[in-house]
């Protein structure tokens, strides 16, 4: 073997090595679940509300896809405050604009979802489509629960009983996620890196990537009190994020038979969605998707 031949070989080896030690990490390897998630990044922040907190579960890119879906589509939060009926309604509580996504609207939102299944050991099916949310300076959302007490609402999939908050950018001055209630034995020292506001409760700097697991009911399945959060104004910067709610059971429509849940699946098979988009359209045996009868998958 020549030099130049024993180099490139010796460097070939070298990147191989390389990839073997920095992927080291529990990855379930089974076809059915490629989603690993790396439970290193993993951090329980406290236990009344039960929170962890998911360094970088997003990649960069993952983020500004994200966003690129919201942007120019945004219209200002609701908030639901009907008890009886569920009505949604515009707030002075809360002050930034957003816009749901589609449950698995392409390969980059459903590879996320299941991703969040099998972090929180909780089924997609469970979850309510994903939220893209904006904060420009001064834009909040005061302190609220993500579990709901209206008759109508807890009729769809009950209570939801996990919220996990994505951060797609960072915020450089406030924008903190806070919980007013939070119990700790210990107080969360704070800098002057954090706004006041984030001062009132234990608080989480949003940052680009990271993920916010919290549960907003007890184990025993009563509401959590200390699971009242916010999001603290943007003082520098602005803030985007994304939020899944998670239902104790299935969340949304129920296919039953071999049907098309959107008016407009025949033009869109028409046009080619149904290899272009499988995972919108067809979905799996576990997930079925929303033009089974157009795409001819049933
Ligand atoms: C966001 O902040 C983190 C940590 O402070 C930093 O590593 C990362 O490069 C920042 N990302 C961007 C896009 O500014
Ligand atoms: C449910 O669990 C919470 C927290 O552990 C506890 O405070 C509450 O009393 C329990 N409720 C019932 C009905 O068991
Ligand atoms: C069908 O899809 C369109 C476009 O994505 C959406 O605006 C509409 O709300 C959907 N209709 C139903 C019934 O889900």
């Amino acid at each position: 073997m020549d030099s130049l031949n024993f180099l490139v070989l010796y460097f070939c080896l070298l990147l191989v090595s390389s990839q073997i030690t920095s992927s080291s990490v529990i990855k379930m390897k089974t076809s059915a679940s490629s989603f690993g998630f790396d439970p290193t990044r993993v951090t329980q922040l406290s236990w009344t509300p039960r929170a962890f907190l998911y360094k970088r579960f997003l990649s960069d890119e993952e983020c500004d896809h994200l966003i690129n879906l919201a942007k120019g589509k945004l219209v200002k939060s609701m908030v639901v405050t009907d008890d009886d009926t569920g009505e949604s309604v515009e707030s002075e509580e809360r002050t930034s604009s957003g816009m749901f996504l589609f449950k698995r609207q392409d390969d980059i939102v459903a590879n996320v979802e299941a991703r969040l299944a099998a972090w929180t050991f909780l089924p997609e099916e469970n979850g309510e489509s994903i939220q893209v949310l904006h904060y420009e300076n001064g834009q909040k959302y005061e302190p609220h629960f993500d579990f709901y007490y209206d008759t109508k609402t807890l009729k769809n999939g009950g209570h939801r009983v996990a919220t996990v908050l994505m951060y797609l950018s960072n915020v450089t001055k406030g924008g903190e996620t806070v919980f007013p209630m939070w119990k700790g034995k210990l107080p969360q020292l704070k800098d002057d890196s954090w706004s006041e506001c984030a001062k009132q409760g234990y608080a989480v700097k949003p940052k680009k990537g990271d993920a916010l697991l919290f549960f907003d009911l007890h184990p025993n399945a009563t509401t959590d009190e200390t699971s009242l959060h916010g999001s603290c104004p943007v003082i520098e910067g602005e803030k985007w994020s994304a939020t899944k709610w998670i239902h104790v059971r299935s969340y949304g429509k129920r296919q039953i038979g071999c049907v098309d849940m959107n008016e407009s699946c025949e033009e869109w098979a028409k046009e080619g969605e149904c290899e272009k988009n499988p995972n919108y359209m067809v979905g799996s045996d576990t997930n079925l998707g929303y033009c089974r009868k157009s795409c001819k998958a049933c």
